[in-house]
């Protein structure tokens, strides 16, 4: 059985025992990430079948876990643990039976892009609301196993609403960064109920990141942000779960939006494991979604090919993903060769516009999320995703973490004057369509039947 993992930095290629990370997970040689390796990932073609775990046997075992009363199996992370084997004693993991999350059709935007298969893995029905809580899970059992007493992160608030919650069911303490004044409420809220030290700096994000790294240099701190690999092996988990759900088929596209740049690279070594593991045969295409005006990476690939990336200062109302120097843009440079995917860029409207379509639909997303079907939109325009492909979003946080932002939509106080007018008027007819304002009428009967019944005679517009 697999019992042993390493680091292995992603620029050098030392490798290093997990316990001797520095604490800024930055390689000393060369200041580039780690990721987690273990003694079957690292086969060689002159591995022989025998030396690895066997898909058969693994597919069997995790449906079993399925119908176990045990924690542990009922986590959507901990029942795939054979390919995460990264802490010792599996009675002190903390879990608040993460993962597990619905994969959905969306059979109104089939209809409207004109495509057979637009299917939507629902990360924001974790506990805490985001996809953050598959990583936390794993790299907070770490950090108890460890002998950590604080942990900290800095945030555009997902991330801190699920180290929050998970350090207080492992009675851990946890320090929040959090740019003042730039994330949701419903983020921030999560983080003070769940008892974090919550600092809000008058910065960006990417200020909050310079601040943290300062902060466990100078304490032993366990840092819980996406540059601590032990979060990707749990971020990973989704992979194979989705490949269950659907039966272990590979579907042709995955759409991830894009921010700090470490999710897309988590789900791109999922699917490599599985291939190397012969769980599947092929790899799907995973394409970044960035908006328009956090788009490091998106101009990178287009001036460089992803060799050199220029930080930018970012500005987008997708508050989470509003980092303009992304920490592990490389891994997914990585990600999006090794499979073939694209990165898109799409505009605060089409966000707009996109996320009320999933709200349309009965799921709902926040507006980080709502990018995938916006950039879903142009693959499908020329051809890059085909009629027949299996494309799958990823929606990586609940509509309830951002209520403002829909509220202002359907009141039609989202978007400025120059972004209506950067809609074709397709696409404003569209947003026309999708606003479904409250009615503020008096309690008085005639009023409100009269107002009701004038609704009634209008033709349905959703299509
Ligand atoms: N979607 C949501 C809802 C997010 O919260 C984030 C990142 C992303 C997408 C992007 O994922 O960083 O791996 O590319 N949120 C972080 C946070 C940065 O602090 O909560 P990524």
């Amino acid at each position: 059985m697999i019992s042993s993992h390493q680091l292995r930095c992603t620029g050098c290629a030392s490798r290093i025992a997990g316990d001797q990370v520095p604490s800024d997970f930055r390689c000393a040689n060369c200041q580039s990430l780690f990721e987690v390796v273990y003694p079957w990932s690292l086969a060689t073609p002159e591995t022989t079948r025998q030396d690895l775990p066997n898909p058969a046997a693994l597919r069997w075992l995790w449906q079993e876990r399925r119908t176990s009363t045990q924690a542990i199996d009922q986590s959507g992370v901990w029942r795939f643990r054979d390919l995460l084997p990264i802490v010792r004693d599996l009675e002190r993991v903390t879990t608040l039976r993460e993962g597990n999350t619905p994969l959905y059709e969306l059979p109104r935007a089939e209809r409207a892009l004109g495509l057979n298969w637009v299917l939507a893995k629902h990360q924001g029905m974790n506990p805490t609301g985001s996809f953050k809580d598959t990583g936390m899970t794993a790299a907070l059992s770490v950090a108890v196993e460890r002998g950590f007493e604080w942990v900290a992160c800095a945030s555009t608030g997902n991330t801190s609403a699920a180290m929050a919650a998970y350090a207080a069911r492992a009675g851990l303490r946890s320090i929040v960064f959090i740019p003042d004044g730039k994330i949701a409420w419903g983020k921030l809220s999560q983080s003070m109920d769940y008892g974090a030290l919550t600092v809000q700096l008058r910065t960006d994000f990417d200020g909050c990141v310079r601040l943290v790294n300062e902060l466990v240099r100078a304490h032993p701190i366990y840092l819980l942000n996406s540059v601590n690999p032990y979060r990707l092996e749990g971020q990973k988990t989704p992979a194979f779960e989705l490949l269950e759900q659907m039966d272990w088929q590979v579907p042709e596209h995955i759409i991830v939006p894009g921010g700090n740049l470490a999710n897309s690279s988590a789900l791109a070594k999922g699917f490599a494991e599985a291939k190397l593991l012969g769980l599947i045969q092929r790899l799907p295409r995973i394409s970044i979604i960035q908006a328009e005006g956090a788009n490091p990476l998106y101009q990178a690939m287009q001036a460089s090919e992803g060799r050199e990336l220029v930080p930018v200062t970012a500005e987008t109302r997708a508050s989470a993903i509003r980092i303009g120097n992304p920490a592990s843009w490389q891994k997914a440079v990585n990600a999006l060769q090794s499979t073939g995917g694209w990165c898109e860029q799409v505009s605060e409207a089409e966000i707009a516009i996109a996320k009320a379509e999933i709200g349309a639909e009965g799921i709902g997303c926040e507006p980080a999320s709502a990018v995938t079907l916006a950039g879903l939109k142009k693959l499908a325009a020329d051809g890059r995703v085909g009629k027949e492909d299996r494309a799958v979003l990823i929606l990586t946080g609940h509509t309830l973490k951002d209520s403002d932002y829909t509220i202002n939509f359907h009141r039609n106080e989202l978007l400025s004057e120059a972004e209506q007018a950067s809609l074709t008027s397709a696409q404003r007819g569209e947003a026309a369509e999708l606003r479904k304002p409250p009615f503020v009428l008096d309690a008085d009967r005639d009023t409100v039947l009269r107002a009701l019944e004038a609704q009634m005679q209008q033709p349905t517009t959703v299509s």
